[in-house]
């Protein structure tokens, strides 16, 4: 097969080329708009790999994703699946136009590019919380008008209705991974946001109470504390998808989500072991009067996560789990253990110098 795909520069993308030239024969076509963090994906292939991996230059937010005339006559009639990953992941809403732009503008034009170019299939890849703010998360797509806890939420669901909405053009599958976090054997995540920006957040905030000499008071996050977090390692979404390419079904949604999610305050008590630190716990909005000074600081650095640390949400992946039933391929069980190994593998290599 003849695969294109955007977002290989990124967390998930890099994982999944990796598995797509390991495991097939398949070729590769590869749009970035970085030369140096294109060649240094190359790199990490072998010569004979690197025959199976074409560059080829664009940006999704310009029309025909900026590609060459040169490289669009290339490949065009040739490419059987198109994977859509290049996505901007932040959720601020100072960032909603530019949101907007790369998310909803740029599936646009690489829908409109692979009608062009006669592609068959569209895998697109969404997430999770296209959800917003209901508790049951289902495997079909959601009301526009519904709420959205941030514009993030908004664009990929707006991108959901417009790739169905191509559905007589080619096959078209949407994909929805949870939180993404490190590789479940080894913890390694390329990855400065979600789990990462908030461990992050942490960590630069022990850092500077231990400056300011903190006396072992409490600061207090605002949560639920029957909250969860929907981790899902990349390793997991990657073979999910590379799966896709002979076992998805046209016009279906997969969640790619946790079964057993674990609360914020299993989570925070294992980030502040790994941290060394004990002076934060997670209280209902309700019970808190007035924030210190610190709290009001902690609690801002981490805004953008306050939605996600009150919810509780329950998916449903039962197409998930028939698309990887009996391909070797286990639903997903992750362990306290394994989510104590990726919090420590980030803390291990990314340290916030002191
Ligand atoms: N990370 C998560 O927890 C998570 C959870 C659920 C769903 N997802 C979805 O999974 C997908 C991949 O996420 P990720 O975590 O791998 O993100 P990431 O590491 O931030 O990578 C984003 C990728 O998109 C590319 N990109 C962004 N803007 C582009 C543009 N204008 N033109 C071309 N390429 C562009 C980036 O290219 P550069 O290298 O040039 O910047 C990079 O390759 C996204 O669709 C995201 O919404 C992620």
């Amino acid at each position: 097969m003849n695969i294109f795909l955007t977002g290989s520069t990124g967390f998930l993308g890099g994982k999944l080329i990796r598995n797509l030239i390991d495991e097939t024969d398949h070729h590769l076509y590869l749009l970035f708009r970085n030369e140096k963090k294109a060649e240094k994906i190359i790199s990490s292939f072998t010569r004979k790999q690197r025959n199976r991996i074409h560059l080829v230059q664009g940006d999704i937010t310009s029309p025909d994703c900026g590609l060459r005339e040169k490289d669009k006559k290339i490949i065009a009639g040739k490419m059987d699946v198109v994977y859509h990953l290049a996505a901007l992941v932040k959720f601020e809403e100072d960032l909603r136009d530019e949101l907007f732009r790369v998310n909803f503008q740029g599936t646009k034009n690489i829908l409109n590019l692979a009608v062009e170019l006669g592609v068959k299939k569209f895998f697109h890849v969404s997430t999770a919380y296209t959800v917003g703010r209901r508790n049951i998360g289902v495997e079909a797509l959601y009301d526009r008008a519904a709420e959205y806890n941030n514009p993030y939420e908004e664009s990929k669901v707006q991108s959901e209705h417009l790739v169905d909405s191509y559905r007589d053009h080619m096959d078209i599958s949407i994909f929805r991974p949870a939180i993404i976090v490190g590789d479940s054997k080894t913890g390694e995540a390329d990855s400065a946001f979600t789990l990462y920006g908030f461990m992050r957040a942490l960590e630069v905030f022990k850092k500077k109470t231990i400056r300011a000499g903190s006396t072992g008071q409490v600061y207090r996050i605002i949560g639920a504390m029957r909250g969860t977090s929907n981790f899902v390692p990349v390793d997991y979404v990657a073979d999910i998808l590379s799966l896709a390419l002979y076992r998805a079904e046209n016009e279906t949604v997969y969640n790619i989500t946790n079964p057993n999610p674990p609360t914020n305050m299993d989570i925070l008590t294992w980030i502040q072991q790994a941290l060394e630190m004990n002076d934060l716990s997670i209280v209902e909005d309700e019970g808190v009067q007035d924030l210190s000074s610190e709290e009001q600081r902690l609690n801002g650095m981490i805004d953008v996560f306050a939605a996600y640390l009150k919810s509780s949400i329950i998916f449903d992946d039962g197409n998930t789990k028939r698309l990887i039933a009996g391909s070797g391929i286990e639903h997903l069980n992750l362990s306290e253990e394994s989510i104590r190994m990726i919090i420590n593998a980030y803390f291990g290599t990314k340290a916030v110098p002191a």
